[in-house]
C-alpha cells in the first residue's frame, strides 16, 4: 500500500517562487515535511495526492493519467488558486478529486494525508 505525492511543473522552484504565495520551503524540505508527516499518520492506504501546478488549469494529458487511478486523489494548491487570477479558478482535474485542499501552503499536504488516513 503506498500514497504517490505527485508534484506537477514547477513545484520543483518552490522556495524560489514568491514566498508570499508558496511559502518559503523548497521542493526537498517540502518533500521531506510530506514524508514526516506520512509518518506520524501511521499512513497505511493506498491513494494519490497531486499538485499539478499550472498543469493543474489546463492539462488534459495529466487528466487522462490521473482517470488510471481507482484509488481516491486528493488535489491540493499552495496558493489559494480560486481568489487569485481568473485563469486559475479552472482545475480540469477537481472532478476526478475526493478532496481538494488550497491555499494552507505547505500543511495542507498533511491536510491531504490525514484525509487520505481518514483522519478527517
Ligand atoms: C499551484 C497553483 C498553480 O496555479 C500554479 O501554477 C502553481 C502552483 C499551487 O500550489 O498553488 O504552479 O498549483
Amino acid at each position: 500500500m503506498r500514497v504517490s505525492v505527485l508534484n506537477g511543473v514547477n513545484l520543483d522552484m518552490v522556495g524560489r517562487r514568491d514566498p508570499e504565495v508558496y511559502g518559503g520551503l523548497n521542493i526537498r524540505e517540502l518533500e521531506t515535511r510530506i514524508f514526516e508527516w506520512a509518518m506520524e499518520l501511521e499512513l497505511n492506504v493506498t491513494g494519490v495526492v497531486v499538485n499539478p501546478g499550472a498543469w493543474t488549469h489546463y492539462s488534459y494529458a495529466i487528466r487522462d493519467a490521473l482517470e488510471l487511478f481507482d484509488v481516491p486523489i486528493v488535489e491540493v494548491h499552495l496558493s489559494n488558486v480560486d481568489q487569485r487570477e481568473e485563469w486559475r479558478r479552472n482545475s480540469v482535474i477537481s472532478d476526478l478529486a475526493a478532496k481538494r485542499v488550497i491555499g494552507n501552503g505547505p500543511r495542507g499536504y498533511r491536510e491531504a494525508l490525514a484525509y487520505l488516513a481518514g483522519n478527517e
